[in-house]
């Protein structure tokens, strides 16, 4: 038994990696292991022998598995050392170059037209981009037959065959929410909707999906001359100067009388610039709303006007920004979005300044 011991515990204290000590636990003190083979021969012994040769073999048995739980964590701690040695981190080197997205100039200059707007008692109110018939045409005062609906070039979804309901449309225009704003709140109002609106339509100033904001203000005394104020206001504040505006006569179904409004602007040396040159851009359509209007949006025309409004985001951007092309800012081109986008934290409040 003492030879055992002398040769077990050698090989242990010269085992250099665990798989060694794996191997000589095997052999020491495993199942079938030389401690294992001299257990069984207890049972041809005598009592007397046995009681002797029984304890001293266990004592053996313990003596070796300590020896080898030892020899196991000092392996795991010179292993350690060694990592520690090798491995290391500077952590005063500078941190790895990120890039970083952008605010796209469309959602910054929506941000601006609401903190305007809001500094204006306006609230901000939403509708779906799917619109019905109803909401999109016919409760804005234009019915199946009327040249509007042609004239919007219009994207209609799909029915079912045999389904002869109306196709719903991907709204045109913003001025729905008009109508589910006047049902849900009733007068007075004073709103804007900023979001989507869909038209087939492309070349440098029209893009298939664009944005309007629309704006809604009802009450008891309201009057063309506080629509003029609004936007004239609105304008000064977001092109943060005097720029040349022009108020031209229209005709909306929804409104009467109507005006769209232009900006002045040079398309020259592939830039825009507004304030000068002697282009004018559309921006918005406008006028006072129509009775008819009021009427389907559940308010007695009697007892209540407004006005209305819905100015092209886009076009806002492209004349704030000087960026001549609307398609490019759908085009997700990278080199574009660094150029044109704006960083995270240049959020847009009245206060400190509303562009960069
Ligand atoms: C309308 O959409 C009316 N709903 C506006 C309105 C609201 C009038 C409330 C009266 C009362 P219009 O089709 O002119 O009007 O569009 C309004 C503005 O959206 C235009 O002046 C222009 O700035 C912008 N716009 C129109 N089509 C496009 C397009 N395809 N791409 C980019 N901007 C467009
Ligand atoms: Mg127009």
């Amino acid at each position: 038994m003492d030879d055992l011991k002398a040769k077990f515990l050698g090989q242990i204290s010269q085992a250099d990696d665990e798989a060694a000590l794996e191997a000589i636990r095997v052999t020491a003190v495993g199942k079938k292991g030389e401690v294992a083979l001299k257990m069984r021969e207890l049972g041809k012994m005598t009592p007397e022998e046995r009681q002797i040769m029984g304890p001293r073999l266990n004592a053996l048995k313990d003596e070796i598995n300590s020896a080898l739980a030892a020899k196991k964590a000092a392996l795991a701690d010179a292993a350690l050392d060694a990592r520690l040695k090798t491995e290391w981190l500077d952590v005063t080197l500078p941190a790895r170059a990120r890039r970083t997205g952008s605010i796209h100039p469309i959602s910054q200059v929506t941000e601006e037209v609401t903190a305007i707007f809001a500094d204006m008692g306006f609230a901000v109110a939403e509708g779906p981009q799917i619109e019905t018939d109803w909401y999109n045409f016919d409760a804005l005062n234009i019915p199946g037959h009327h040249p509007a609906r042609a004239e919007m070039d219009t994207f209609y979804t799909h029915r079912a065959e045999g389904d002869n309901r109306p196709p719903h449309v991907l709204r045109t225009h913003t001025s729905p929410v008009q109508i589910r704003s006047m049902e849900k709140q009733g007068a007075p109002i004073r709103i804007i909707c900023p979001g989507r609106v869909y038209r087939a339509d492309y070349d440098q100033t029209h893009t298939p999906m664009f944005h309007q904001v629309e704006g809604l203000a009802i009450d008891k005394d309201i009057s063309m001359a506080n629509l003029k104020w609004v936007l004239e206001e609105f304008f000064s504040a977001f092109f943060g100067t005097h720029v040349e505006t022009r108020f031209r006569a229209s005709h909306f179904p929804f409104t009467e009388p109507s005006a769209e409004v232009d900006i002045q602007c040079s398309w020259e040396g592939g830039t825009v610039k507004v304030g000068e040159g002697d282009d004018w851009l559309e921006v918005l359509g406008s006028g006072m709303v129509h009775p008819k209007v009021l009427e389907a949006g559940g308010i007695d025309p009697n007892e209540w006007q407004g006005f209305a409004f819905g100015i092209g985001i886009d076009r806002l951007a492209m004349l704030k920004y000087g960026i001549p092309d609307l398609r490019a800012f759908f085009d997700s081109d990278l080199r574009w979005l660094r150029h044109y986008g704006f960083a995270s934290l240049d959020q847009p409040t009245l206060h400190g300044g509303l562009s960069r």
